[in-house]
């Protein structure tokens, strides 16, 4: 068997980023359903060593990735958030692909990722002021009920969407064959090109300069494994 061309898609701040924050929301979504489920709650009895360890994650969920940011290579992340921000025609016809196969040439991250990305996004923001109510709510009895029970209960309900988002994720980068290649790129930073070829054809294009990409005529079948 030939050894498979590999292309470099994450760099180590990007990658850094990525593992530092998915362990904290691991911590986090871990700590926060243990609270919040009593099946769970029944063997952990001390809700004050949850609570520390909740607060703990969800304090270095924003302060690690930002000090690595910071330290790291900026430009790429900032290149990153560019690239997620800008919706193109692309994707809205990738968004079609998924449902009727037509052919489409995502760039470095095609509609799906994109979505994903804003809604870590907007919910870790949300789950910070909600969370901080709730906070302030336990050390104080400033705040008024309604803010506080509506507080928990949007916490409590992004939750589910939280889990649910991230069985998704986890399924398509780690899980699914015709999309699983990407692990590796968030684990060594190298990919198949054959795969980016495929997968993320205007990226490939854009990093190795090759002209336009060879686009298959044929539907992307994201329902197929990748020969
Ligand atoms: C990012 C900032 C976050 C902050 C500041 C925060 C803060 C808090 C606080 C103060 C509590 C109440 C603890 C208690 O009642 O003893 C709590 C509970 C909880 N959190 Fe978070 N949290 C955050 C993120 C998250 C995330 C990312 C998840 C899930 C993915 C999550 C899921 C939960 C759940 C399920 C509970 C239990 C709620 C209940 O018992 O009704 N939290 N959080």
């Amino acid at each position: 068997m030939t050894t498979p061309e590999l292309v470099p898609r994450f760099n180590r701040t990007e990658r850094a980023v990525h593992w530092t924050y998915a362990v904290c929301f691991l911590v986090l979504l871990g700590t926060g359903l243990t609270m919040y489920l009593p099946v769970l709650s029944q063997f952990f009895p001390s809700r004050f060593i949850l609570r520390q360890l909740h607060l703990a994650a969800a304090f270095f969920l924003f302060t690690a990735p930002t000090l690595i940011a910071l330290l790291g290579d900026r430009r790429s992340l900032a290149a990153d958030v560019k690239v997620v921000d800008e919706w193109d025609e692309d994707d809205r016809a990738w968004l079609n692909d998924t449902v009727n196969g037509f052919p489409t040439t995502p760039g470095r991250f095609n509609a799906g990722q994109k979505l994903n990305a804003a809604f870590v996004a907007g919910s870790a923001l949300v789950f910070l002021g909600t969370g901080i109510v709730m906070a302030i709510n336990i050390y104080t009895r400033f705040l008024p009920a309604w803010l506080v029970s509506n507080a928990s209960l949007i916490h409590d309900l992004l939750t589910w969407l939280a889990l649910f988002a991230w069985l998704g994720h986890v399924f398509l980068a780690g899980v699914y064959p015709p999309t699983r290649e990407s692990l590796r790129g968030m684990l060594t930073g190298f990919v198949r090109r054959d795969w980016a070829l495929k997968h993320h054809p205007r990226w490939l294009e854009s990093v190795t300069g090759l002209g336009p990409p060879i686009l298959s005529k044929e539907p992307a079948r994201y329902n197929q494994p990748v020969e």
